[in-house]
């Protein structure tokens, strides 16, 4: 008898060389590298070339990749009339949709090879910086601007968005950006790979990606993580509302749970490390604590049932000690993703091609005659 397997769970449709993940030991590589490793040492565009194109780049390699995103960070202006154009209340995330959306549109008969991903895959990515940053700031009541190349990815960044930044903030989102950037077949990848196995092109498989990224038991949950963080407001509330929400109401906590994982997620120990570092004011301080006191609690209630925290417990702290507002967590989620979406694109069409097609068993009714 034929059986469903609902959400996808433990169905394999790709073999992938790009990150492996131990969900029962809380391991997760990039290439052979661990994770965490690569967060501490490496940097946003060195993990990415590692991942594109399966080394890590020698110095003349990193550079000519580093040049071509920089190259691509002035938006062409269609991109940044819609940026003007879109209301003020669209989110953030959706308003990167839009855009690459519109990009799609010029973008028809991409011939995939690893020749026209060196060339195309640095202006995405100089693309979406200038995008991101400045959704950012069209959103906190900024100007438009073309992002001036910095040290690094992470430093043209924030350059971008903020008036002024400092070295531990940017070892903070370089550090981010690596750790989210790819996680094997999650939702918003599996969106990108339907799409990109009927040949279209690289922009609208992203479009797909961004789409499912939006959704709260994905992308959106270190929005989610964070907002119970405001509501509990004092570290003395978290057993009060842990019992309302959590066991009374049945809410899910979020931050919480993972389909993998089933102990604590690998991303963790830098995301913790960065949070501890970077929460220095009184608020940030009082958060952090409100954190680490419904870690605790959700664990000690959960941990049996193989139910840990994931990444997004504490990435929004990080993000909001950062400078970054709650809307845009999720769009970070998604600059970082571009990368690893990206190579298991290539990955598959390139090696694989096989047309993601599904079946469904079919349990409606059987033939009858049409009488009015
Ligand atoms: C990300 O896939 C990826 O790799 C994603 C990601 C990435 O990098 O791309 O890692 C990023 O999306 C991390 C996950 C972020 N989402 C959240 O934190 C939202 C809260 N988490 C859950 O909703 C849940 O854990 C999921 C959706 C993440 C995974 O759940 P599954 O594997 O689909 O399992 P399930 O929803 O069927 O839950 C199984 C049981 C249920 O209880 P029973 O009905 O069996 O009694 O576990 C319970 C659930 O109610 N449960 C939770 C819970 N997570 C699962 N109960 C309370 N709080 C939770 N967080």
């Amino acid at each position: 008898m034929t059986e469903i397997s609902p959400g996808l769970e433990n169905v394999y449709i790709k073999y992938t060389e790009l990150t492996y993940i131990d969900g029962d030991n809380g391991i997760m590589r990039y290439r052979g590298y661990d994770i965490n490793e690569l967060a501490e040492k490496s940097s946003f565009e060195e993990v990415s070339y590692l991942m594109l194109f399966g080394e890590l780049p020698d110095e003349k390699e990193l550079s000519n990749f580093k040049n071509k995103i920089n190259n691509n960070l002035k938006l062409p202006d269609y991109m940044k009339n819609i940026l003007k154009n879109l209301p003020g209340e669209a989110d953030s995330l959706g308003i990167l949709q839009t855009v690459l959306s519109a990009r799609s549109s010029i973008e028809l008969n991409y011939k995939y090879s690893e020749k026209n991903d060196k060339e195309l895959i640095p202006e995405i990515l100089g693309n979406v910086l200038s995008i991101v940053s400045n959704i950012y700031r069209i959103k906190s009541g900024k100007a438009i601007i073309d992002p001036i190349p910095g040290k690094n990815y992470a430093e043209t960044f924030l350059n971008a968005c903020f008036d002024k930044t400092d070295d531990q903030k940017i070892d903070a989102i370089d550090a981010a950006l690596i750790l989210y950037m790819d996680h094997e077949i999650p939702a918003s990848t599996t969106a990108a790979l339907v799409t990109a196995s009927t040949l279209s092109d690289m922009y609208s498989s992203l479009v797909s990606a961004v789409t499912a990224l939006r959704g709260p038991l994905h992308g959106g949950a270190a929005e989610g993580a964070y907002k119970q963080f405001l509501e509990i407001k004092t570290p003395e509330n978290v057993e009060p509302w842990f019992k309302k929400n959590i066991i009374e109401d049945k809410k899910r906590l979020i931050g919480l749970g993972h389909r993998v994982y089933k102990t604590y997620d690998p991303r963790l120990k830098s995301f913790k490390k960065y949070a501890d570092k970077l929460s220095v004011t009184p608020e940030q301080k009082n958060i952090l604590e409100i954190a680490k006191k419904l870690e605790e609690l959700g664990v000690k209630t959960f941990g049996p049932k193989g139910i840990y925290t994931n990444t997004d417990f504490y990435s929004g702290i990080v993000f909001n000690a950062i400078g970054f507002p709650l809307d845009m967590f999720t769009t970070l989620f998604g600059l970082s993703r571009i990368s690893g979406i990206l190579a298991h694109i290539t990955e598959y069409v390139e090696k694989q091609e096989k047309l993601i097609r599904p079946r469904a068993i079919y349990n409606g009714y059987d033939k009858r005659e049409y009488k009015k």
